[in-house]
């Protein structure tokens, strides 16, 4: 019923040629093997600046664009931002929003986190909202209640399945850790609950939860295959085309 979705984060990496040179690539693997390509959503998450660099060549493969991050207003007085607005624009159709790096970089919070998934919205974008607890919270035991409470505050009000949620622990980016997957499915599974009461069963039954941090080729087919966890969100490994593309064929395996 939930189609996977697997989805690069390139964050701040890549050249005009390197980011052409990954996306065709990856639009290759697509044409050889075009049923499988079809069982899934790809997606990649450029920088900004390379969105228009790669957007005709990932339309004609059928590859999704999305940004990084989006301003929570359209337009305006804002030197440096980028909307959601213009994201939409220029091709894309999601974006990532509260990225543990920007919560930790930018001090993002809950509220302007709903605020950006609320103008994606606005903008015709699916708003990927990330969550996930530090090491510390997951010590102290409090791993849960940390993410129960980013779910509640990030998501916009009656955004139903149009949000797309990614679990990445703090602690698993470009670590080399990896949450188990007993952890990844009891974490996906409390999600989907809050889901359940807060948007309905229906809502809930085909939102889709991503799960991020350190996937790669060799672990990627049995966190994917967890009832819950409905796509990863690939940081390191969405550089590499290779790579990539066999986490997106082990969502299938
Ligand atoms: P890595 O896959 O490099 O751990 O990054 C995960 C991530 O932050 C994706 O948004």
């Amino acid at each position: 019923m939930r189609r996977k979705l697997i989805a690069g984060n390139w964050k701040m990496n890549g050249s005009k040629a390197q980011g052409l040179a990954l996306v065709e690539a990856l639009a290759a693997h697509c044409r050889e093997a075009e049923s499988t390509a079809a069982a899934f959503d790809l997606l990649v998450c450029p920088p900004f600046v390379l969105l228009p660099v790669i957007e005709e060549r990932a339309r004609r493969a059928k590859i999704a664009i999305g940004g990084q991050d989006c301003h929570p207003k359209e337009a305006g007085a804002h030197t440096g931002d980028i909307s959601a607005t213009m994201l939409a624009d220029v091709g894309c159709s999601y974006v990532i929003v509260g990225h543990s790096e920007r919560r930790q970089d930018h001090r993002e919070d809950d509220a302007l986190v709903q605020a950006k998934a609320s103008a994606a919205l606005a903008a015709g974008l699916k708003p990927i909202v990330c969550v996930g607890e530090t090491q510390a919270e997951r010590d102290a035991g409090q791993a849960l209640s940390v993410i129960e409470k980013q779910v509640r505050n990030s998501l916009p009000a009656g955004a139903g399945s149009r949000v797309v949620i990614a679990y990445e622990p703090v602690w698993a980016i470009g670590t080399g850790l990896t949450a188990t997957p007993q952890d990844v499915a009891d974490v996906h599974a409390a999600i989907r609950a809050m889901l359940q009461s807060e948007a309905g069963e229906e809502a809930a039954a085909q939102t889709r939860i991503l799960y991020g941090g350190s996937v790669k080729p060799s672990n990627a087919a049995e966190l994917l295959a967890l009832q819950d966890v409905d796509g990863a969100l690939v940081g390191g490994a969405s550089l590499k085309a290779e790579d990539f593309w066999a986490i997106a064929c082990a969502s299938v395996a």
